[in-house]
């Protein structure tokens, strides 16, 4: 049995959480918009041919915002193909994922989805094949509320108000050899500037995200985001961080280390951003928005990765989640909530079958896969401030990691509510953890309110069509609450979440 404890005081915050911290993203990339946010004719879709099914799942999985259109297909998209009457759009060809756009589903559609969905949409601008200029007409189309070209447009086009949409990313992973026009730091860095004066001279409310290296393995990483941010740092508010997990040795204590990784990655972007401050004599923090992550390694064989003969909307990047990812997922949420300082803003890539979190059938059934829960549990009581607690925990060990800690937690406290919140993974495989939790400061007779485990024996478990429920969350009957401390029996590979009514 191992044992560790958590000592967190009230009065010891790390930073108020930023509910955008639980974004998703749709991009128009195989059957994450095309069979699964929208497929007119299903059984459960509505009459602009939302699917009921996955819209129910989505508002259960609870996302904040959501990312949009992309992605890499992001880097050759003309917004203008997917406005206006539907026959009237032009099919053209995505040259990133080798697949046939119909532009049956845009702008319009997804705003009308994600406020259905009760979403926060976040658009991204073309900075491959396109620039400024675009950048600024598209932005007049969303949010100008009428009397110039593109905002009559708009509103010919059925959408008197303005979408008012406030959260805008610069291009997408520029940096990428992949990428549809990539560019160097410096050109990027200069585009991306000049890109966002132009929307700020429209729209003066937008909060504006540059593109940060595409993964932390990438050469150029460090001096991409210097660079970078050494050209656009006076018009933009956040830089980008994307982090794509993956178990592909089949080693889970290695695995569990891209937690690690992960808070090495966020740290270190910070540190880049606050050394451009230094060197610009500047109070001002850039922060940072996650928003793209997830697990992502099985489903990348080429054939994962382009669609064949220009199909339209084929499945690709299909990746079938077990319960170590859900793990690893979880565990990433930790991180971020550790790092709420900084970490404002990050989407889960993706919403549905495209290394989603819901999962479809063309023409079938939706269900939950393994990652969805942690997700779920963590944007249903993610509010509040997140405290700086006090951790003892044993650890382990891995070539690039002398010491893993067994226990990753984080506690976040609400004053509004009085409620406290831990969410805890125990990263042992073997053992079983005995956990000792002291609140001060939420209430001297604390309540339960809930203790929830995702666990299950098999590392390799996943949910399906058949079994749609095998990984799931379940109540931990182990812990117990007297006064202002908490005992908890973790299960081992298990990922927890306690939540306390303050008393
Ligand atoms: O989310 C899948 C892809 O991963 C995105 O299109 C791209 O931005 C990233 O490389």
């Amino acid at each position: 049995m191992l044992s560790a404890s958590i000592y967190a005081d009230t009065n010891f915050v790390i930073s108020p959480l930023d509910r955008r911290l639980f974004g998703t993203f749709v991009e128009h990339l195989g059957r994450c918009v095309y069979g699964g946010i929208y497929e007119p004719g299903h059984p459960t879709a509505d009459a602009q041919g939302f699917r009921g099914d996955v819209m129910a799942l989505t508002r259960e999985l609870g996302p904040t915002i959501v990312r949009y259109p992309g992605g890499n297909f992001l880097s050759g998209y003309n917004w203008e193909d997917g406005v206006g009457p539907k026959d009237q759009r032009p099919t053209k060809l995505d040259l990133a994922w080798g697949t046939t756009e119909t532009n049956e589903f845009g702008t319009n559609e997804f705003i009308d989805w994600c406020r259905a969905a009760d979403i926060e949409p976040m658009f991204a601008v073309n900075l491959g094949t396109r620039g400024a200029d675009e950048a600024r007409c598209f932005l007049e189309y969303c949010n100008h509320p009428g009397g110039s070209h593109y905002s009559d447009l708009r509103r010919a086009h059925g959408y008197e108000a303005p979408h008012d949409i406030k959260f805008w990313c610069l291009g997408n992973e520029m940096d990428g050899p992949w990428q549809i026009c990539q560019k160097t730091a410096n050109e990027y860095g200069r585009i991306a500037q000049e890109t966002a004066k132009a929307m700020r001279m429209l729209d003066r409310s937008l909060t504006l995200a540059a593109c940060g290296s595409s993964q932390r393995e990438m050469p150029t990483y460090a001096a991409w985001e210097h660079e970078v941010l050494n050209q656009c740092f006076n018009q933009v508010d956040f830089i980008s961080l994307h982090a794509y997990f993956k178990n592909e040795a089949d080693d889970i204590e290695t695995y569990f280390t891209s937690l690690e990784d992960l808070n090495f990655f966020i740290k270190e972007v910070a540190a880049i951003a606050d050394t451009v401050a230094s060197q610009k004599r500047s109070t001002k923090r850039i922060m940072l928005s996650l928003d793209e992550w997830n697990v992502w390694y099985k489903a990348r064989t080429p054939a994962d990765l382009k669609g064949v003969d220009w199909a339209k909307a084929p499945p690709l990047l299909e990746e079938i989640y077990t319960f170590e990812d859900a793990l690893i997922v979880g565990g990433a949420l930790i991180v971020m909530m550790n790092n709420a300082d900084r970490v404002k803003t990050a989407c889960l890539a993706q919403l549905v079958n495209v290394i989603g979190a819901i999962f479809t059938e063309t023409g079938g059934p939706a269900w939950r896969q393994t990652i969805f829960h942690p997700f779920a549990l963590a944007s249903r009581v993610g509010h509040g401030v997140v405290l700086q607690p006090r951790v003892q925990t044993e650890g382990y060990a891995t070539a690039a990691h002398p010491f893993v800690p067994y226990l990753l937690s984080t506690v976040l406290h609400n004053p509004e509510t009085g409620e406290a919140v831990v969410f805890a993974l125990n990263r042992s495989t073997k053992e079983e953890m005995d956990l000792q939790i002291d609140l001060r400061g939420v209430g001297e007779r604390l309540e339960l309110r809930a203790a929830t485990e995702l666990h299950h024996a098999d590392l390799k478990a996943i949910n399906s069509k058949a079994a749609p429920d095998e990984v799931s969350p379940k109540a931990n009957a182990q812990v117990s609450v007297e006064g202002s401390r908490v005992q908890a029996r973790l299960k081992p590979q298990s990922w927890n979440v306690i939540h306390l009514a303050g008393g």
